[in-house]
Order: structure tokens, then sequence, then C-alpha cells
């Protein structure tokens, strides 16, 4: 049978300009941000592949949905319609909007985590364990094996290993342990999901000892589509009816509705226990607005519950993870070293590999991602050493076996040409790796280091060697001298 190719389920309406800059130009502006890709201007950037967070495009129903906007400052007609929609789609009984994903997080740490306790989990994300810390409790990875490794190709390697998750049961006690954070499409692992077998194991296993379950729902619908084309039994079933299955191995979630439900801010949280969603609410008034808007405005919540409409759509989801993978092939067809398989959100560089000739401590990722930055204009992130942060007990740096860079792939914003370029820059960098200089920190600041650290080159003044090996160095600008490149 021949291949047929998918495509794009829209056609584009507006668009908006992109900005090409020489490499000089990005040379200063790498070196001006501390060679930290998320202290770059944006108006500096040529292709964001920073993060899938809050950059969708929206459809034009959405923006008709921002136009009802009920901006009343109680009792908002959108949050009852973003309240349907998430019964309907989600299946959580009580709905309590947050301001984004981590708004939803600090409630749910506070709520549930006393100090001493132990939050295991499939593989830590940033904010999430930070607010677990926040509240007193520890983070314990209870992911399986397989994720910590780039190149073994599981289907599910989001899954929780249910040996780990015993024992540490058995050795810390159910009462220690408030609930089991369960992600969907595991953020630093690669995108990578869990499957339906595994989460209701999981429930079922922490139900005999009293625990509850609590999803990271913020990629559940990409989650929930990997179900549907990798395990058996679920090619038939709806992305709707597989969400609302996943869901119900939950006792609520935590939500950034920056990423699925494609708008540029929102989140929410969700309960089905009556009295912890009457708690929760009390708590949401004193820290993001009240508990019908939870920080968000009214056409907010409208572009929400429309977008969650949107992102069940299989057809969606198929140009989504199909945009990704595209990109994945490419990069693997020029020898270029990713996770694999590939995931839903990006495509993760294995940085370690890419860049043989650096020491862990020479940060390859960070310098990869500075280095990227400067050969092609294009912004990616760094998820290794810097991003996993300090052990608040120790003071040491975590050191995850990961050392990667994610690409991460904006939904419904980038086109396949787009890709193209990008994956042909990789691929000429990946063919000279020696050019790239490692990093080392130069300013850490205590909290979610890689947001704001700044870091210098750990020989000469840049990231980046020029294709001919001189060395010719530039003179970083001074850090209170602003780059004005426009
Ligand atoms: N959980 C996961 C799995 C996430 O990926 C994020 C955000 C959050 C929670 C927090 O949500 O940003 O709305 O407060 N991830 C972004 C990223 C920042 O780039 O991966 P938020």
């Amino acid at each position: 049978m021949k291949v047929r190719s998918w495509a794009e389920p829209f056609k584009i309406k507006m668009v908006e300009s992109l900005r090409m800059t020489t490499p000089d130009e990005r040379e200063l502006a790498i070196a001006a941000a501390g060679f930290n890709t998320f202290l770059l201007r944006s108006a500096d950037v040529y292709i964001d592949l920073l993060t899938d967070s809050g950059t969708s495009a929206m459809s034009d129903r959405q923006w008709a949905g921002m136009m009802m906007g009920d901006e009343a400052y109680a009792g908002s007609a959108n949050y009852y319609n973003l309240e349907r929609v998430v019964h309907r789609v989600y299946g959580y009984k009580h709905l309590i909007p947050t301001h984004q994903g981590r708004g939803a997080e600090h409630i749910l740490s506070r709520l549930l985590i006393k100090p001493g306790d132990v939050v295991p989990g499939n593989m830590y994300f940033t904010t999430t364990r930070a607010h677990q810390e926040l509240a007193g409790g520890r983070f314990v990875d209870v992911i399986v094996d397989a994720a910590h490794d780039p190149r073994d190709e599981s289907p599910f390697k989001g899954n929780i290993d249910l040996v780990k998750l015993q024992q540490l049961i058995a050795q810390v006690g159910a009462s220690k342990i408030p609930y089991v954070c369960v992600q969907c499409c595991v953020n630093m692992a690669g995108g990578q999901p869990i499957s339906m077998q595994n989460i209701a194991a999981t429930h079922a296993l922490c139900h005999r000892h009293g625990i509850k379950v609590m999803l990271d729902a913020t990629r559940a619908v990409e989650n929930a589509y990997f179900i549907k084309v990798r395990e058996p039994g679920f090619s038939h079933r709806s992305i709707e009816e597989i969400l609302l299955e996943l869901c119900s191995y939950s006792d609520g979630c935590t939500n950034s509705a920056k990423k699925d439900c494609l708008v540029n801010m929102g989140g929410f949280l969700c309960l089905n226990d009556d009295a912890l969603a009457e708690e929760a609410r009390n708590m949401v008034v004193l820290f993001e607005g009240l508990h019908t808007y939870g920080g968000l405005a009214g056409r907010d919540m409208e572009a929400i519950a429309i977008g969650i409409t949107e992102s069940v759509q299989f057809e969606h989801l198929r140009a989504r993870v199909g945009q990704v993978e595209y990109l994945g092939r490419l990069l693997e067809a020029g020898g270029v070293p990713i996770v694999k398989p590939i995931g839903g959100h990006g495509i993760f560089i294995d940085a370690a590999r890419f860049l043989p000739h650096l020491t862990r401590e020479q940060l390859p990722a960070q310098a990869l991602a500075a280095a990227i930055y400067v050969e092609s204009g294009v912004r990616t992130m760094e998820r290794g050493l810097v991003s996993a942060g300090r052990d608040p007990d120790t003071g040491l740096n975590h050191t995850p076996k990961l050392e990667l860079v994610r690409l991460t792939i904006p939904r419904r914003v980038y086109t396949q040409a787009h890709m193209d370029v990008t994956a042909e820059s990789l691929i000429a960098l990946h063919d000279e790796p020696e050019r790239v200089v490692g990093l080392r920190f130069e300013h850490e600041p205590k909290c979610l280091r890689f947001f704001q650290a700044t870091f210098a080159p750990v020989e000469g003044s840049v990231v980046l060697k020029h294709p001919d090996f001189s060395g010719k160095s530039v003179q970083p600008i001074a850090p209170d001298q602003p780059c004005t490149l426009l």
C-alpha cells in the first residue's frame, strides 16, 4: 500500500513575521543573556522551540469565544462553560481554576502534603517538585528504569515501576504518602506516555493502601493519543473515551491549560472529594482569586473550554504528534542522537552523546542549547543537570541520568518547512561538535535555577567557535549594557 501523508486539519488566517538575525548578532545576544536561552529576548529568536507552554495558536472559534467573556467577579458564565467541558472531557467532579499549572500544584501540595511526607512520582517535574518540597515533602522517583535510558524504545517509558512503589510504601509507610503524582506524557523523560494498564495497576495498588492518585494531566490528551495508537486494545476507542478512563484512575488532577488545552494562559485543579474541594476553594481565594475565576479572566476560561473540545479531536492530535515525529525522523536520519521513542511535545537531543568532548561539569545540554541558538536562531532549552537543581537536604547537585536539550513544538504554530530548516542546522552542528564550548555557572539562583541562571564559557568568550576554528573571540557585552539588535 502506498504511504498517505497526514496534513494539518486547519488553514492559516493570520501570520506573524519572523526575524532572522546573523550569527554575529546572535553571539552578542546569547552572551548578553548569560548563555541561558530563557534570558534571550524573543525578538532575537527566529524559531522558538523553548516550550510548548502558552505558545499555541488559538483557533477562530477560540478568538470568537474571547469576545464572549463574562467578566463578572463572581459566577462568570464562562466558568460554568469550562466546568461543564472539564466534567465531560476529564470526568472530575470539582473544578478549581488557577492562573496556570503551578497555581494548581501550589494548592494541591499545601492541601495534602505535611512536613516529612514522601511524594512518589513518575520522574520529577521542576515546578511540581518545587511545590512538593515547599510544602515539606520529599519527591521520590518511581518511574521505570527505561525512562532514564534515551536509547530504550519501550512504548510506555512514562510507566510507574510498581515494584519500586511497593518497596517505597513498605519502607516509609502508607501514612507518610499523601498521594502518588502520576504525570502524563512525562516531560523530563522526553514526553513519554504512561499506559492505561500501568495507571490502572498503580491506582489499584495505591487504593489498597489508602493512598490517593493525583494526575498531572497537563499532557493527558496527548497521552490518550499514544494509548490509542500504541496500546493493544485501544485503537477502536475515541480519544474522549480513553481520556475519561485514564482520569478515572485518579482522585483529581492538576493541569496547565497552556499545553494540551491550546491557550496562552490558564490552568486548573480538579478533585473528586467534596471536603477536599471545599478546602481547596478556601485556599484558591487566598492565592489565586475567587473560586469561579482563579486568576483568570472570563474570556480566558471560555478559550480554555473551547480549546479542550478541539484538543481531543483525533485529526488535531495526529497532526500535532505527527509534526513532532517528522522533526525527529529528520534528525535521526542526519545522525543526531535523540531520545527514543519520539514523545508527544518535542524532540529531546541527547547532549551527552552529541558533545562527547564535554564533561558533565561543563554542562553539555546548557552549552548545546546556547550553541544551537548561535548557529541557527532556533531557541531550545536545557533539560539536564541545570534543570535538576540541588537536593534541598544536602545542597548537592541532583545528577539526572539524562542530559538533554529539548526542542519543544508549539501547537499549530510552525510549518513543516520550519522543521526542515531546524533539522538542517542541527545536523550541520552535529557534524562539527568540537565547535561547542562547555559552560560553567556564573550566577545560580536558589529556586528553579534554570530559569534565571547565567553562565560563562569554560574557555574563551564564545559558546560556539567559528567554523574555521580560528577561535575569533567576540567581547561579551557588559551585563549592564542592553543588547539592542532592533
Ligand atoms: N506539569 C508539567 C508536566 C509541565 O510540563 C508544566 C509546565 C507544569 C506542570 C507547570 O505548568 O507552566 O502552567 O505553571 N511546563 C512548561 C514547560 C513550563 O516548558 O515544560 P505551568
